[in-house]
């Protein structure tokens, strides 16, 4: 065992195909040295490192559809992500993974329809499930994206979302809390944006990805929808170290957030008390 982690502790060498940035993020292309593609699921992280400074987790924002090279978004935050969020097309990254056992639920899916919702940088994992999803659009039903930015210039692929929306039967709910004078749509929290969306319960999944405190009411709206626990999924952010399972640094009870999850069915995080604490709707809101 111990040989199979040092495998999986080795970075393999990716190059960096193109870097663009915007005031909040830098979106990267990258592609391994040998050539193969990444094989993820869509959900689904990988520990980036800069060689001289660390390594940090970040979701995969590209569809294993598209395997080429694969995409990050990562918003310069730290020690890492700063290094990160300055490298240039051609320079060096170490990759490891993809890692995660819980990733999108991509069968349970199937012909059923679908709601996203997003919150700040939460849309880059879904990003990738958005391009897996149009790629195999027949597979699917309706699709219904809802996205909270803090502002107008802290929107993720504002570009992108106006061909998403020409998809058709993709809906897009975009929000900003802090719109500026230029801003013509909706404001408010990513949660008021989902309480104007109709769903027919029994055939609609959700997945959600952003900021812990986002998810409690997140869930408090999805539950007043009907929506079952069991067709609820979170994708959580924790601090990894190993990402691998090994340091127990991502521990909530008894699972590794970094190997059984980042994806979670709402029903099984409401097993552990410690999620509990988190993400339970209030007992005493309606
Ligand atoms: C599964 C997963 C997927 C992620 N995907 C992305 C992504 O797609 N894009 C992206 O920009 N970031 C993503 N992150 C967050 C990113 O990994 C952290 O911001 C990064 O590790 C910070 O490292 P640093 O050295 O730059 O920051 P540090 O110097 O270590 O810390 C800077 C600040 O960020 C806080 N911080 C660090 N890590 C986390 C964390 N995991 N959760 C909350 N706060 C943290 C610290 O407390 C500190 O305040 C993801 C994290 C996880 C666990
Ligand atoms: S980060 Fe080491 S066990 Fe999850």
């Amino acid at each position: 065992m111990a040989g199979d982690t040092a495998v999986f502790y080795v970075p393999d060498r990716a190059r960096v195909i193109t870097a663009r940035r915007e005031p909040s993020a830098i979106f990267l292309e990258i592609a391994f040295e040998d050539g193969r593609a990444l094989n993820h699921q869509p959900g689904q992280f990988v520990q980036v490192s800069v060689f001289g400074y660390g390594e940090a987790p970040i979701s995969i924002c590209s569809s294993p559809t598209r395997p080429e090279s694969f995409d990050l978004c990562v918003q310069p935050k730290g020690n890492v992500s700063r290094v990160i969020g300055a490298l240039c097309p051609g320079e060096w990254v170490g990759i490891r993974g993809p890692y995660g056992r819980g990733h999108f639920p991509l069968e349970h899916m199937k012909n059923k329809d679908i709601l996203l919702v997003a919150g700040g940088i939460g849309i880059a994992p879904l990003r990738g499930l958005i391009h897996f999803l149009c790629d195999n659009r027949k597979e699917y039903e309706r699709l219904l994206v809802v996205y909270g930015a803090r502002s107008p210039s802290d929107i993720l692929f504002g570009e992108e979302m106006e061909q998403w929306a020409e998809n058709p039967g993709l809906d897009l709910y975009l929000t900003v809390d802090k719109p500026d004078r230029s801003w013509q749509g909706r404001t408010g929290v990513v949660t008021e944006a989902l309480k104007e969306i109709k769903i027919d319960p029994g055939i609609t999944i959700a997945a959600a990805c952003g900021p812990p405190v986002m998810f409690r009411f997140i869930a408090m709206e999805l539950l007043k929808k009907h929506l079952l626990e069991a067709h609820i999924y979170f994708s959580l952010e924790r601090r990894f170290k190993c990402g691998i399972g090994k340091c127990g640094h991502c521990q909530l009870n008894d699972l590794y957030v970094c190997r059984d999850g980042p994806v979670f069915r709402y029903s099984d995080l409401l097993k552990r008390t410690e999620a509990v604490e988190v993400w339970a709707p209030e007992k005493d809101q309606d």
